[in-house]
């Protein structure tokens, strides 16, 4: 019998993310044995009850719910993770909160900033322990970047770029709405690849850089109709496709972020660089343990590009794994948020991105839309975090 205190989590929504943590919670005990918690698979919960019971199945849940407010009204669970579409997220988290629930909610946080104000104040009204699944920046190689950055080695930042690309969109004969196309719905979504794909640039830059003040951007919808899923009718597409901005972050250092999900060729490509007066880094999802370094204060002979292979054991997260050289992936991220939250248990401090961290995400997502739609330059009112 196991003398680690318990978390015992409800999981709402069994599709892909409901995978990834249910993967993270699953394997977080056996890489991270030093934590005092250990997460408990309680509940799982979807509305179609055959699905979900075949996925508590899987995964090895001790129960199942087909609706979320009773899982949330039971009291053998501790944490509930919000893993549906974005609709849903304020509502189940403000409702969580009042039942005093600790609450772990996927990207991005709400639909609209408006939502995302009412989510922070009612986890700060319950003063729950919270986190946001802005998993990115659980990547060992990008939280690198962020001990590189911090340490001052890059001198004065200058520039930050970000791309999101993907293409599975392009069909005109693909229904927006419903199982698994809710992203295509506004109402669903909130919006298209600025909520969905630019959030997570957005989190990374501001976590890497600081905040940023004012954007200017532009979005297109290429697909302006596609039948609903729920009415069958031909509907209005509401969501952005593509998206560019360019923005002031609050250090004086410019950004230029693009977005879209018509790239022809591309499935996640999520490529950042930052640019500083004394030296660059580079990051790309699809070769996710690598950091590209160049330092000018080289010696001329052999300046250039270092390209670094991060697993090392003095790298972050890596001496939780295998031996130097040998790589981790994507579902590693998801590993290591779960570690750092139940570590927050123990030490009592936050496990970053919080509500109140994402809320800066959203203000920017806010802006951009609002000054596609206004065409003209727009404050944001984030704050460095
Ligand atoms: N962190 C990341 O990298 C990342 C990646 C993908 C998705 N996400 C976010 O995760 C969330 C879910 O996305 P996904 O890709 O897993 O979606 P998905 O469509 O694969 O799964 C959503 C699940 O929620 C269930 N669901 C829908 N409404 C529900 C309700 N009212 N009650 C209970 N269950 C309900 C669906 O049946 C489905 O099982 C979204 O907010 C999305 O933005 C984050």
């Amino acid at each position: 019998m196991s003398n680690k205190k318990q978390l015992r989590i409800g999981l709402i929504g069994c599709g892909f993310m409901g995978r990834t943590h249910s993967n993270g919670y699953k394997r977080v005990g056996d890489f991270f044995p030093e934590l005092t918690y250990q997460p408990v698979l309680k509940a799982a919960c979807a509305r179609s009850a055959d699905k979900v019971k075949a996925f508590a199945e899987q995964w090895g849940y001790e129960s199942t719910e087909t609706d979320w407010k009773a899982l949330i009204a039971r009291d053998d669970i501790d944490a509930v993770d919000i893993c549906t579409p974005n609709e849903f997220h304020a509502e189940i988290a403000i409702a969580a909160a009042a039942k005093g629930k600790m609450i772990l909610c996927e990207k991005p946080l709400s639909r609209t900033l408006a939502e995302g104000q009412r989510m922070v104040d009612a986890i700060e009204k319950s003063g729950v322990k919270n986190t946001v699944w802005y998993n990115y920046r659980r990547v060992p190689a990008v939280t690198l970047a962020k001990q590189i950055i911090d340490s001052g080695k890059l001198g004065k930042i200058f520039h930050y770029r970000a791309n999101f690309l993907q293409d599975w969109t392009i069909s005109p004969e693909l229904p927006q709405g419903g199982e698994g196309l809710w992203r295509l719905d506004v109402d669903a979504a909130g919006s298209g690849v600025t909520g969905d794909l630019l959030a997570h640039c957005i989190d990374t830059a501001m976590w890497l850089n600081g905040a940023i003040k004012d954007v200017s951007a532009m979005t297109e919808t290429f697909i302006k109709e596609r039948v609903h899923q729920a009415s069958g009718k031909v509907q209005k597409v509401g969501i952005d496709d593509a998206c560019i901005f360019h923005c002031h972050f609050e250090n004086g250092s410019l950004g230029l972020f693009e977005s879209t999900r018509y790239a022809r060729g591309h499935k996640a490509l999520y490529t950042f660089e930052i640019n500083g007066e004394h030296a660059s880094i580079r990051w790309d999802l699809h070769d996710l343990n690598r950091l590209e370094y160049f330092d000018h204060r080289d010696d001329s002979i052999v300046r250039g590009w270092r390209s670094i292979l991060v697993t090392d054991g003095d790298q972050p997260y890596m001496n939780k794994w295998w031996v130097p050289g040998l790589i981790i992936g994507y579902e590693h991220t998801f590993v290591h948020q779960a570690a750092d939250f139940l570590k927050s248990l123990e030490t009592g401090e936050p496990c970053a991105p919080t509500f109140k961290n994402a809320l800066q995400t959203q203000k920017v997502c806010e802006a951009v839309i609002d000054s596609a739609n206004s065409k003209s330059w727009k404050d944001t009112g984030a704050v460095n975090m």
